[in-house]
């Protein structure tokens, strides 16, 4: 009788539909902290006082140290077998698409195009005032400085509160609408609106799949649970296409 991961992986190949989520966990392997759990970001740091626009607003330079923290610590990370085995199923699938909750930058550096970065990224800035916003790996001063209007500018990700980038959640919505496969990898499925994109996928009809080291409030819906860490499952499941 075949294995949950010897299923999953027959029902990726061809041009099947495949939408995958990913979270933190999926970075976890590259030794970027993940937010929850027993040495996650939020154990150490308040959400409240770094991850909203009132924070920013408040104590900017508060929260440019965790950013600017942030991404020196991800600089010196590399993408793990996760990330390259995803990039590596896009390669391989004509009907693939990745949304990612992560804003490390690492599913980029892996390779992966067909990707949505729903909670924006470390390496994009922009003017709090003006619209200038650009992409920038470079060490950042405490307050940087907008180069063409003075203000401040702010890291381009999406915060507690703030709407997503517009036309991202209808993609989402979209792609997933049309999926034959779901995978959720990585995620606590604990923050929304990407904690119901599983209900979603199972609403249209699709095929559930989760990765993740431990159960998540979504395991239930999964028709299969994948229990592991996503750097070993993922290649294993990228190499069932390649063969
Ligand atoms: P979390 O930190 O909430 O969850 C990480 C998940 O990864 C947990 O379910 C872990 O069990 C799992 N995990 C850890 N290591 C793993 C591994 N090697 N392989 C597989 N799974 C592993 O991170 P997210 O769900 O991504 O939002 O968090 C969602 C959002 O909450 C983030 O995008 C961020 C955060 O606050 C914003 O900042 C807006």
């Amino acid at each position: 009788m075949l294995g949950e991961l010897e299923m999953v992986k027959a029902m990726l190949g061809g041009d099947r539909r495949v939408v995958v989520l990913t979270g933190a966990g999926v970075s976890a392997e590259s030794g970027v902290p993940t937010f929850r759990g027993r040495d996650g970001l939020w154990k150490r740091h308040r959400a409240e006082d770094l991850a909203r626009p009132d924070a920013f607003a408040a104590h900017p330079e508060l929260v440019w140290e965790f950013y600017n923290w942030r991404r020196g610590l991800v600089r010196d990370c590399e993408p793990n077998p996760a990330h390259l085995a995803l990039a590596a199923m896009e390669r391989q699938m004509p009907n693939f698409l990745l949304i990612t909750q992560n804003v490390d930058g690492l599913h980029a550096r892996a390779g992966s195009l067909r990707m949505v970065e729903m909670h924006g990224s470390l390496w994009q800035v922009r003017c709090t005032v003006c619209t200038h916003a650009r992409e920038d790996f470079t060490d950042l001063p405490d307050l940087p400085e907008c180069p063409v209007c003075g203000h401040l500018l702010r890291p381009g990700v999406v915060w507690f509160g703030e709407p997503l980038t517009p036309g991202v959640l209808r993609l989402a919505i979209e792609q997933i609408g049309k999926a034959d496969v779901f995978l959720s990898v990585g995620t606590s499925s604990l923050v929304q609106p990407a904690a119901s994109f599983c209900q979603l996928a199972k609403d249209h009809g699709a095929v559930t799949v989760e990765i993740n080291r431990e159960p998540t409030p979504n395991t239930g819906l999964m028709d299969f649970a994948l229990h592991g860490p996503a750097g070993e499952i993922l290649p294993e499941l990228a190499a069932g296409l390649a063969e």
